[in-house]
């Protein structure tokens, strides 16, 4: 029985631990280089930290509103228009959460009665089934398939066309794969959503760092405005991931339904760090692209390395992350077998894939192996040679 088994309720008893947590841990122990967990190891911008700085010395330390501060909300709204062209009332379709995070519970709480299925790409990002069982909902796989990580249209369609189906929640850019869905698979998730009346949920934290194509907020496709809940963060995009300030956008009864949950989950979150958050918003574009820009060398640098050290790497077009099949590297070893070794064997700390695939099906994902890339050049370089030992 996992730590604190003998007392937490059912639903929540297969999600006690994250591996994120095991393996940074296993860094810390170690002295692992940690490409496991998705953050920066330098600090973003040094101008949005001094907004930080100025709001707390300037007196924003009390409970600011519970829908977010208005330069955050009106910073957000105007992002969504000039990025993408879509039009949201900051006072009533706007609504700050504590990250990304904190939106994707609150939409599943809000929107979920018992039972219902929520569909989902897998791998998914871990914290879609727990919330879904937070809600007492269910979640509905549907499998995206290597190296491009396509989707079967069948199998989509028939986990859309379930009686009990309420959401189709979308990761685009997508974590772990990397992959960015493309207008074609937009258009058929927003065909299907029309079809059977399903709500969709989108989790776009990665929306700037793309590296090929092009972000789509599934909001922007024809009808879908009116029935998509778009949530994003700063984390990611700004290189803030400790700071947690997310938000989502969509039509007001929505965003009324969301704010219901949320506010009693955390009622508001840091005032002086939705500020900072809200000015970076306003960056001109070219320095928005820019982080990707940089962050997709960094991508080259892993992958191109893992690649010539005999990984079959699937190179992604977007976020943190490469996926790489180890079974050529450490043959007859699981990626979790694998990635328990790595830390004593080469001082490198990575993630298997397979946390990210119904626990059900030992085989999906059984070599797989997720590596963050968001690190600074001499760290993937010294982790790079450290991985050449793993041969010898
Ligand atoms: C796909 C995805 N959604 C949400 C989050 C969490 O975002 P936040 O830190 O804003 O809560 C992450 C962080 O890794 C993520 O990868």
């Amino acid at each position: 029985m996992a730590a604190g088994e003998a007392y937490l309720a059912r639903r929540l008893r297969p999600y006690t631990t994250t591996i994120f947590a095991t393996m940074s841990e296993l860094a810390t122990v170690t002295g692992a280089l940690n490409l496991g967990q998705g953050f920066p190891d330098t600090d973003g911008p040094a101008e949005l930290r001094e907004v930080a700085v100025e709001a707390i010395r300037g007196g924003h330390n009390q409970y600011p509103p519970g829908n977010g501060v208005p330069e955050l909300r009106e910073a957000v709204a105007a992002h969504q228009r000039d990025w993408y062209g879509l039009g949201f009332d900051p006072e009533t379709e706007v609504l700050v959460t504590v990250g990304a995070t904190e939106a994707i519970a609150a939409t599943m709480l809000a929107l979920c009665e018992p039972g219902d299925e929520v569909v989902m790409f897998e791998p998914t990002y871990d914290s879609y089934a727990a919330c879904a069982a937070m809600a007492d909902a269910v979640p509905r796989l549907v499998r995206l398939h290597p190296p491009d990580w396509s989707f079967d249209p069948a199998e989509l369609a028939a986990a859309c066309a379930s009686p009990r189906a309420r959401l189709l929640l979308l990761n685009t850019p997508h974590n772990p794969t990397g992959k960015v869905f493309t207008a074609d698979e937009l258009g058929q998730a927003a065909a299907l959503c029309a079809d059977h009346d399903l709500l969709a949920v989108t989790d776009e934290v990665y929306e700037h760092l793309v590296f090929d194509g092009a972000h789509v907020p599934l909001a922007t496709l024809p009808g879908m405005r009116d029935r998509t809940v778009t949530i994003s963060s700063g984390g990611k995009t700004f290189s803030f991931t400790g700071w947690k300030v997310g938000w989502v956008c969509a039509a007001a009864p929505l965003v009324a339904a969301v704010r219901a949950a949320k506010q009693f989950l955390t009622y508001t979150s840091a005032a002086p760090l939705q500020l900072a958050i809200a000015r970076g918003l306003g960056f001109p574009r070219e320095r928005l692209d820019g982080f990707a820009v940089d962050l997709a060398a960094k991508r080259d640098l892993l992958c191109d390395g893992l690649s010539s050290l005999g990984y079959e790497v699937y190179r992604p077009a977007a976020t943190y992350f490469a996926t790489t099949d180890i079974a050529a590297v450490a043959p007859g070893l699981s990626a979790q077998e694998y990635c328990l070794a790595l830390p004593g064997r080469c001082g490198v700390v990575a993630v298997p894939s397979s946390v990210f695939y119904d626990p059900a099906d030992p085989v999906a994902g059984a070599t797989l192996v997720r590596w963050a890339f968001c690190k600074r050049d001499e760290v993937l370089h010294d982790a790079l040679t450290r991985l050449a030992s793993w041969a010898a």
